[in-house]
């Protein structure tokens, strides 16, 4: 029992992935099928408050400013399960999460929101975690989340272990972290309701027949991204992230009945891209469980791809994200 009210307020970053995570070894502890790199994002931050409180008959979640439906609730009710089984807690707790993310963007929050989550609440807990531990923890709210503890380029690992202990993300240096920028061209306009990517993910595995191609490429893709990120090799890594993305949709597309995440204007998006690097730009595009598309570039040249994909017919809404830090505490006590 935490003897009085006790709050900590944390901040994550959202990350995309240049090489993909899409599948389980392990769905209750929530164990990738393989390992996966991404980049963290400065421009898309969540910032979660979470306050342990005795006189609280439940926990409670608001989102953005309005109480979370009930499946959100529960999902962060298991995640707050586990901070309390590790602090030796039964106390409820009030968590107030608010992302702040170009406007009505649809852009994918439970990475960010997860790791936030994660520092947060293992703050207010009284328990001390380190990187590694957290980005365990992290990991068991959202796959991605494992990434989001980390600033810059991230590896997230596997791992092997049945308990999941050797599944945790890392840091990976690079000359590449300071140079890159990721143009986000949100693609609206009529969108029908897309699959999550938790459940798309279990159904590709489950009858994609290219999931096991999928799988086979995904160490390959990693080696040489690490490579190409130790060396300072932007066009290589751009070559990977565009293409695994595609191999990755080309998994859900060919999954019974078919994951279909792009609508028009991504392919237009996609063949804009495709005009920017045919036209000596730095452009490699990448895409997850809807249809935005995201292009790696330069500081250089993000404003000249930010202004071409604003034209595109059917983006609504362009930003540019520089590497963003690691999840943080920024305030802790009593309320
Ligand atoms: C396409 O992390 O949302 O964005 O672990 O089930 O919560 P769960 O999945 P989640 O999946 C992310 C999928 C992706 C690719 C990626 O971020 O690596």
């Amino acid at each position: 029992m935490v003897p009085a009210v006790s709050t900590t307020t944390a901040r994550a970053c959202a990350n995309i992935a240049l090489v993909k995570y899409w599948g389980k070894r392990d769905a209750r502890l929530n164990l990738p099928a393989a390992g996966s790199l991404s980049l963290t994002l400065d421009a898309l931050v969540t910032t979660t408050q979470v306050t342990f409180d005795p006189a609280l008959a439940d926990d409670e979640l608001v989102l953005d400013g309005a109480p979370a439906r009930p499946g959100e609730l529960a999902r962060t009710r298991a995640f707050l399960d586990l901070v309390r089984a590790a602090a030796a807690i039964t106390t409820r707790a009030r968590v107030v999460s608010k992302n702040e993310f170009p406007t009505a963007s649809g852009l994918a929050s439970s990475a960010s929101g997860y790791a936030a989550l994660a520092v947060a609440a293992a703050g207010a807990a009284g328990i001390a975690l380190g990187p590694r531990a957290l980005s365990i923890l992290a990991r068991q709210g959202s796959g991605s989340a494992a990434r989001s503890l980390f600033g810059g380029f991230v590896r997230m690992h596997a791992g092997r272990a049945d308990d999941g202990s050797d599944a945790f993300a890392e840091p990976l240096g690079s000359p590449l972290t300071t140079r890159v920028r990721m143009v986000i061209a949100v693609v609206g306009g009529g969108a029908p309701k897309t699959h999550g990517s938790r459940d798309a993910m279990e159904h590709t595995a489950a009858t994609s027949p290219l999931y096991r191609a999928w799988l086979e490429l995904v160490p390959r893709d990693l080696a040489a991204a690490e490579a190409a990120l130790a060396a300072g090799d932007l066009a290589q890594l751009g070559a990977i992230t565009e293409g695994n993305a595609l191999a990755m949709h080309a998994s859900a597309l060919a999954a019974r009945p078919a994951v279909v995440y792009w609508q028009p204007a991504t392919l237009a998006a996609l063949a804009e891209v495709r005009a920017l690097r045919a036209g000596g730009h730095v452009a490699w595009a990448t895409m997850d469980a809807g249809p935005h598309v995201k292009v790696l570039t330069t500081a250089d040249d993000a404003t000249g791809v930010a202004a071409a994909m604003r034209k595109v017919p059917g983006v609504t809404e362009v930003s540019i994200s520089a590497a963003g830090g690691p999840a943080t505490i920024v305030a802790a006590g009593a309320p």
